[in-house]
């Protein structure tokens, strides 16, 4: 499974205009962007799992190649340097196969302050270079250049927020590998695996280790789904009786961008299965709100709508929805952001980002967590992500304030070993609306992917 490789010359091209015009508009003449380096473990002869860097992802998918670096000058083709150090204790990796091999002028590095030679000599140069990435990178190198300029860092992420063909093409095989791993976990956990079993078996089925995914799979049974970045992998097998939910959130990572993508399965029917099945349509409403122009602020306070909504049917809440949200009630079972920006990170930067010069859209007093306050504007992939959880410590706050005694504790404590529900796509702003890259290839349809 690849993206189509006709789509990557155009995204470079398109990425060489951006830059052009951030060079431009901060005062650079060229930009070094570093693949990241290698960080030793303290006192040891290890290092911590590399995590590339994701400006220098945008323009070269190499993964696994710390010390490498991008050098790009408007009006050049980029060149790629990559480090291939002679070490005879590890492997480098080969440069992967792909539509780069044309459009970038790639050439191997030895050592690493090689890349200095392909930078103006210090003193005489008349270049002003930008060294974006961690400077970690650039240690002991001597090179001549602003490192990490903020102007220049706040224009290329305001810029980030807009995918490319090609970007969206990484984005649904990201996409179709993240649900291969769904199905796989959603079958295992039928036949009765641990938390560890199934983290397992979404490697498997998606092909990527543990290092290479965009964030950590969250596989959480039971009360674990109330922890909203469950971390652990338990170890045990439950009897059949003792399972109950499962909340799976994992995506894939292609090329560097990322799948970010969650489901929710209860294990038998009954009333949470129900609460899943309606939660998934209020999911979907939601989504369908995505078009050009809506402030997400706006989409945030819809999904408290929403979620008040279901604790009103489900006899949880004894209020009107509208009082549940005007008084805050919903904000105990809902407590994150409806969503965020996705791309080469899974929480993209540039969310609150008021232009390419910078200055923060406030984030709304309500919702003082929200990672997105961008108008949505065509080509910007977001999450939708609603969720309803019972999370002991919300809820103990929930029943000293004045609205726990309209709360139908009796049903909470009935649903309290579900943990909770989260439901989360991804979605494609376009020209009149949007499209969602997830459920396209969950169910399928008729049109064909980019
Ligand atoms: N997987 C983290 C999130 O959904 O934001
Ligand atoms: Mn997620
Ligand atoms: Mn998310």
């Amino acid at each position: 499974m690849q993206p189509a490789a006709r789509l990557y010359r155009p995204h470079i091209q398109a990425l060489g205009a951006r830059y052009d015009a951030a060079l431009d508009a901060c005062g650079f003449d060229a930009v070094l962007i570093g693949a990241g380096a290698l960080i030793p473990v303290h006192r040891d002869d290890q290092d911590y799992p590399y995590r590339p860097e994701p400006l220098f992802l945008q323009w070269a998918a190499l993964q696994a190649h710390p010390g490498s670096a991008l050098l790009y000058r408007p009006g050049r083709k980029p060149l790629l340097l990559v480090y291939e150090p002679e070490d005879f204790w590890h492997q480098a990796a080969p440069v992967p196969k792909g539509p780069w091999h044309k459009a970038l002028d790639i050439r191997v590095m030895r050592r690493r302050d090689e890349i200095g030679r392909h930078l103006p000599a210090r003193g005489r140069g008349r270049l002003r270079v930008a060294l974006l990435g961690d400077p970690v990178q650039w240690r002991g190198l001597s090179l001549s250049g602003t490192v990490n300029p903020r102007p220049l860092l706040t224009h290329l992420d305001y810029d980030r927020a807009f995918k490319t063909p090609w970007e969206i093409a990484c984005m649904q095989v990201a996409t179709a590998m993240g649900l291969a791993g769904h199905r796989a976990v959603r079958q295992a956990f039928a036949a009765g695996c641990s938390e560890f079993e199934m983290g397992l078996m979404f490697l498997a089925a998606t092909g990527q280790t543990d290092q290479e995914l965009p964030y950590p799979a969250i596989v959480a049974v039971n009360r674990n789904g109330a922890t909203l970045h469950y971390q652990h992998r338990d170890r045990h097998r439950l009897p059949n009786k003792d399972r109950h939910s499962l909340l799976l959130d994992a995506g894939c990572n292609c090329a560097g961008y990322a799948s970010d993508i969650t489901r929710t399965y209860a294990a038998r029917r009954g009333e949470f299965a129900g609460m899943v099945r309606d939660m998934d349509k209020a999911q979907q409403r939601l989504c369908q709100l995505v078009r050009p122009g809506v402030a997400f602020p706006e989409l945030q306070l819809a999904a408290h709508a929403e979620i008040a909504g279901l604790l009103a049917r489900w006899d949880l809440v004894r209020m009107t929805p509208e009082q549940m949200v005007s008084q805050r009630v919903t904000d105990f079972f809902l407590p994150h952001g409806l969503g965020h920006l996705l791309g080469l990170q899974v929480h993209d930067v540039g969310g609150g980002l008021a232009s390419h010069r910078g200055g923060e859209l406030a984030r709304p007093k309500r919702f003082p967590r929200l990672r997105l306050t961008r108008p949505l504007a065509p080509g910007m992939v977001v999450t939708i992500e609603p969720g309803l959880y019972f999370i002991d410590s919300l809820l103990a706050r929930l029943r000293k304030s004045r609205a726990g005694r309209r709360v139908n504790w009796r049903k909470v404590a009935s649903l309290h070993r579900y943990g909770g529900i989260r439901i989360e796509d991804n979605v494609l702003v376009t020209a009149d609306g949007h499209r969602n890259l997830t459920r396209e290839l969950e169910i399928g349809r008729a049109g064909r992917p980019l």
